[in-house]
């Protein structure tokens, strides 16, 4: 019998809950999705779509009525008593200009404020005060039901067991909601570690600060060291402030962590102006975040303008571009790099992510996929966070047809076809042949690229070229080009020759650091460069410190040391030095190679904690550094200096407990003079 329109509608929307059901399950309840919050939120959107066009079809189980998703067993439940609502999201600015709209048009002419601040990336979480005591943890649950996990939200430190304000008005029975989240490094860490206990990792921070907050055990809570920012007080079952504001600068008083990025803003073009300003700070903070909420700063307000079941109407969430989507693996193919080194990488289907179009993922190393268990074919989950190249999480396994092809390292250099080899331990395979064009080229790209010697122009293209017709073997060949050696060359007018040759030219006077990191010895970054090149101040010299004087320098380990003896005991390395030098480039540091030591500073260990006035950490070191100090991160009785700037935490408290001298950075820079 042929399907009618609305039988076929109905299955449609069946299967969409059964999949939104699953993806729920496997997002709240095992910490665990597949698919991106963009993916997921567009499955919503689209059933709640079709609910909405077709109302007779909506049902009382529908994932659309219901808050959030359900608590776990293991831990009591906990009735919220004001429900803890979501918030509607924002995906553009004109999402925003059209909830500024709305709201005020519910203000019907009266003037208001809102106040902008980070959507932190965790779970909300709600802490109860009693006489200014903590009596109770709940967590978010389906928005009116959650679990009480009073003992690991005792564990965090940041949440205070007593309210510091001794507000008796308020304080009688006072309840905080803020967000738990974990930071970018302890989240590392967590992975590492399960990594290591061969546990599968935790796709992102917020997927492993919820199954931190749910773990039976609260000395693991403890271990993990979760944090929490506050956002909302209420007293009973309203709020007791006038203003948003002043109840984010009372919970500060009170002991919580209150984000230090908000914003008081009289428009939503101010709105808009901080939302974009977060964006592009969105990296450099400790710990992850998916966008900004935006909320009406008037209390009053809030309670006229109400909510719906879901979210309330005085406030939005503006999401910035997701970082996660699920796309397929095409092919793998493998790639040699300077030192030789394999890496696989995954051609992707091309898709959207973060505002650029993805179509490549890293896959690191044999073992790598190994762990993922990945095949050429599978559909995966790939992250585009700070760095520039997406990685895979995980192999979205319920995709699989049984048609998908395991990867084989190959045996041979797919450039060059000489040796491989994967010493034991190592995770790496190499390609051994001392001439496969293929490191060359890395070598060359490495030397030339802008954190390096920075020789514009020399890009893919033509090194390809140089390489394939034998002009160059080495880096130190770049500085024997002449004009006329390009006239042959593709893609290489007059014009750009000469500017290229200039570029080789200028590069000669790049500094020290930039030198050494631009020879791509194994193990040694940028940072390491800058260490070795200001310790030891010439190549000349560096070339001659034994394994033993390298890793002696504070902050240089012996993979290291060894890493940097083993490059210059090649012969062809050490004749690389030499024609460095002869052609001129610079292998001294700026102010000569005799090592400038100021007694102020000489073996002196110094700690920086806190923001500076002027002073970036980094340039505080660099100074510190240049005149024969030592920048350590911990603070111990062997520290001589902390230089504390403001908002400088827990180190300050253990510099003065062991009574160390604490300066600031007017005293530091009175001192170098
Ligand atoms: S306000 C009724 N403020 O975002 C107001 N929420 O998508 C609800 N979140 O469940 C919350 N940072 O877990 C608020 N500064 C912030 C937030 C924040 C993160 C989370 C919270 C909420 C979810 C809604």
């Amino acid at each position: 019998m042929p399907q009618t329109h609305s039988q076929s509608l109905e299955r449609e929307i069946e299967s969409l809950r059964d999949e939104i059901r699953r993806h729920e399950e496997l997002y709240h309840v095992y910490d665990n999705p597949e698919i991106s919050d963009a993916e997921y939120d567009a499955l919503f959107a689209r059933l709640k779509q079709l609910e909405e066009e077709h109302p007779e079809l909506v049902t009382p189980d529908s994932p659309t009525q219901r808050v959030g998703g359900r608590p776990a067993e293991g831990f009591a439940e906990y009735v919220h008593r004001r429900p803890m609502l979501s918030l509607d999201n924002s995906y553009n600015i004109e999402d925003l200009r059209a909830f500024d709209e709305r709201c005020r048009r519910l203000a019907d002419g009266r003037a208001f404020e809102y106040v902008a601040e980070l959507k932190i990336d965790g779970l909300s979480i709600s802490v109860h005060y009693q006489d200014g005591v903590l009596v109770r943890g709940v967590t978010r649950g389906d928005g009116r039901v959650g679990e009480d996990v009073t003992q690991n939200v005792r564990t965090i430190r940041t949440i205070p067991l007593r309210l510091k304000t001794g507000d008796k008005k308020i304080e009688a029975k006072v309840e905080v909601r803020g967000e738990a989240y974990l930071s970018r490094s302890v989240f590392e860490k967590i992975n590492a570690e399960r990594e290591e206990e061969g546990q599968a990792r935790f796709a992102n921070p917020r997927n492993a600060a919820a199954g931190t907050i749910r773990q039976l055990d609260p000395k693991i809570v403890a271990a993990r060291r979760l944090d929490m920012f506050a956002y909302d007080v209420i007293t009973g079952v309203t709020k007791p402030f006038n203003s948003h504001w002043d109840a984010l600068n009372w919970l500060e008083r009170a002991g919580f962590r209150v984000n230090e990025n908000r914003a008081l803003c009289s428009s939503i073009e101010e709105v808009i102006d901080f939302c974009n300003r977060m964006e592009t700070k969105r990296d450099e903070l400790g710990y992850e975040i998916d966008g900004v909420v935006v909320k009406v700063n008037s209390t009053a307000l809030q309670d006229e303008f109400g909510a719906t079941a879901k979210a309330p109407r005085w406030a939005i969430a503006y999401k910035y571009p997701a970082r996660q989507a699920t796309t397929k693996v095409l092919s793998i193919v493998v790639q040699v790099g300077r030192t030789g080194a394999l890496t696989p990488v995954a051609n992707l289907e091309p898709v959207q992510l973060a505002g650029t179009t993805v179509a490549r993922a890293t896959l690191h190393n044999e073992d790598e996929i190994k762990r993922l268990d990945l095949r050429v074919g599978d559909y995966v989950l790939i992250e585009k966070s700070g760095e520039i190249i997406p990685k895979v999480l995980k192999v979205v396994e319920s995709k699989r047809t049984g048609e998908e092809k395991r990867f084989r390292m190959p045996k041979k250099c797919p450039v060059c076809g000489g040796v491989i080899s994967r010493p034991e331990g190592e995770v790496v395979s190499r390609c051994v042949a001392a001439d496969c064009p293929a490191q060359l080229k890395a070598r060359l790209l490495h030397f030339a690229s802008r954190r390096a010697m920075r020789i514009e122009g020399l890009g893919e293209a033509l090194v390809e070229q140089l390489v394939e017709k034998k002009m160059v073997a080495d880096v130190g060949d770049l500085y024997r080009l002449k004009l006329e050696d390009f006239a042959g060359l593709e893609r290489m007018a007059e014009k750009s020759a000469s500017n290229l040759m200039a570029q080789i030219e200028a590069s000669k006077s790049r500094d020290l650091p930039h030198l050494i990191y631009g020879l791509g010895i194994r193990h040694v970054g940028e940072r390491t460069a800058g260490i070795l090149a200001r310790h030891f101040r010439s190549l000349d010299r560096l070339s001659k410190a034994t394994v033993e004087e390298i890793d002696d320098i504070h902050e240089i380990g012996m993979t290291v040391a060894q890493s940097v003896r083993d490059w210059f005991d090649d012969a062809g390395n050490l004749y690389l030095t030499e024609r460095l030098c002869e052609a001129g480039v610079r292998t001294e540091m700026e102010g000569g190679a005799k090592v400038f030591e100021d007694e102020a500073f000489a073996g002196k260990q110094f700690v920086l904690t806190g923001k500076l006035d002027t002073l970036t950490r980094d340039e505080a070191r660099a100074l510190i550094e240049a005149r024969g100090g030592r920048v350590t991160s911990t603070v111990s009785k062997k520290t001589d200096y902390i230089v504390a700037g403001d908002d400088a935490g827990s180190k300050l408290d253990k510099a003065q407990a062991l009574g160390l001298r604490v300066i600031d950075e007017a005293a530091l820079k009175e001192m170098l003079g």
